[in-house]
């Protein structure tokens, strides 16, 4: 009691001093200790009701997990009252309400109301996944002379999405991120030297940013003591009516002339490939559903689209990859990253299972992701762009996820 006490004392403070101060701030502890969870509210003061909303952070319980770590819910508001919902468990956006053309506000991301069914069965809802997002052929990869083995977790064949327990499974440790025009919450993680079978301890950083110009911005930063393959990305699912049908008359353009296709177990054959003339060129506006059961051996080992495009840029620069419209909301969502790749999945395995938020059943096709990242399987392909991480190097992208309405 004391102790929960003495936190509400300190969070209050912070409160205050950052009202005083109006712009960023860096504690210099963690101001929620992964210990003591605590219902909290840290917010800007707003001088009248009537006033236009705040920048705003909420802290709250949200459960724990198994073996009883305690889990808390960021909830980030911006200025124009866009609000994100963070967990610490899997670093997942829970939720994420945008206004369609009306204005009107809905949550535009799958998910669940509850951290149990998270916990349960969660095809990486909105989860930050890693050691190495998407898939390393048959769960090896030979570093610096040493063969190295993961868990082939997706169909006994290969490597998915860092392994049995990812980073989309771990808890997070959080502060929240106060910007004079954002708000944030950051999220690190020590993934330990044979974590999932990879090497080194590796230190990786998530920050969130919801910001007034209605961005969703991720940076991911990691660090090293061995060399390890890392490629991290968020894998939320879109669905730009609010959940309300499939995905299929989702627009969807992509600023890239190639893609890598793969085989049958979904592995990248090493080809860029151009996409013109295929149902994979989106480089024109064109709606998701127009060509997705066309009979192209591609979409056929994808049941549908769930592949890496080779996006058009130099080297590592911040540059457009993606943009999705809703017509009958018109909301609209672009994509900036400094990745060289996107994989975009039509979530193909969604089957009607699944009973996410509200009550809402997840048919075939009900969400889309779009996952900013190196290519898959790179660690096994000297061509692609390199994954290694080394110590003395730090692992530094950004992605940023704006909404607008038309
Ligand atoms: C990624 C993969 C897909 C699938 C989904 C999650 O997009 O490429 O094959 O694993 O994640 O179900």
């Amino acid at each position: 009691m004391v102790k929960v006490r003495s936190q509400f004392i300190r969070l209050g403070l912070v409160a205050v001093i950052v009202g005083l101060s109006g712009c960023e701030m860096k504690p210099m502890h963690r101001m929620t200790p992964r210990a003591e969870p605590s219902a909290a509210a840290v917010q800007k003061p707003v001088a009248t009701e009537s006033q236009a909303p705040a920048l705003k952070i909420d802290v709250k319980p949200f459960g724990e997990t198994e073996d009883g770590q305690p889990v808390r819910l960021y909830s980030l508001r911006n200025a124009n009252g866009l609000k994100a919902d963070i967990m610490t468990y899997g670093a997942i956006v829970v939720s994420l309400r945008t206004p369609d053309r009306k204005g009107h506000m809905d949550d535009i991301v799958l998910g669940y109301d509850k951290l149990d069914d998270y916990i349960k069965n969660s095809p990486y809802f909105g989860a930050i996944v890693g050691r190495y997002g998407n898939r390393i052929a048959k769960g090896k990869f030979t570093l610096d002379g040493t063969e190295y083995t993961l868990a082939t977790n997706n169909n006994n064949l290969n490597h998915l999405h860092g392994g049995v327990k990812g980073f989309d499974k771990v808890v997070w440790n959080d502060e929240p991120v106060w910007k004079a025009d954002a708000v944030g919450v950051k999220l690190s993680y020590l993934s330990k030297d044979g974590e999932e079978g990879y090497p080194g301890n590796l230190k990786a950083t998530v920050t969130y940013l919801l910001t007034n110009k209605n961005e969703l911005r991720i940076d991911y930063e990691a660090t090293t003591d061995k060399a390890t393959p890392i490629n991290l990305t968020h894998h939320g699912y879109f669905n730009l009516t609010g959940g309300e049908r499939d995905i299929l008359g989702h627009v969807l353009a992509l600023n890239a002339d190639k893609f890598t296709p793969v085989d049958e177990g979904l592995i990248p054959t090493g080809e860029l490939a151009p996409v013109k003339g295929t149902p994979m060129d989106f480089t024109k506006p064109t709606a998701i559903g127009a060509r997705i059961g066309n009979a192209y051996e591609q979409l056929k080992f994808g049941g549908g689209y769930d592949h890496n495009w080779v996006l058009n840029k130099r080297g590592r620069e911040m540059s457009l990859a993606a943009r999705v419209y809703e017509p009958t909301t018109g909301r609209v969502m672009e994509i900036h990253t400094t990745e060289p790749g996107i994989q975009f999945y039509s979530g193909n395995f969604l089957d009607g299972t699944i009973t996410g938020k509200e009550g809402k059943v997840y048919k075939h096709r009900w969400g889309l992701c779009l996952e900013t990242q190196h290519f898959p399987d790179s660690p096994n392909k000297p061509n692609f762009p390199s994954t290694i991480l080394r110590p003395g190097e730090k692992y530094e992208t950004t992605t940023i996820y704006s909404f607008s309405a038309k």
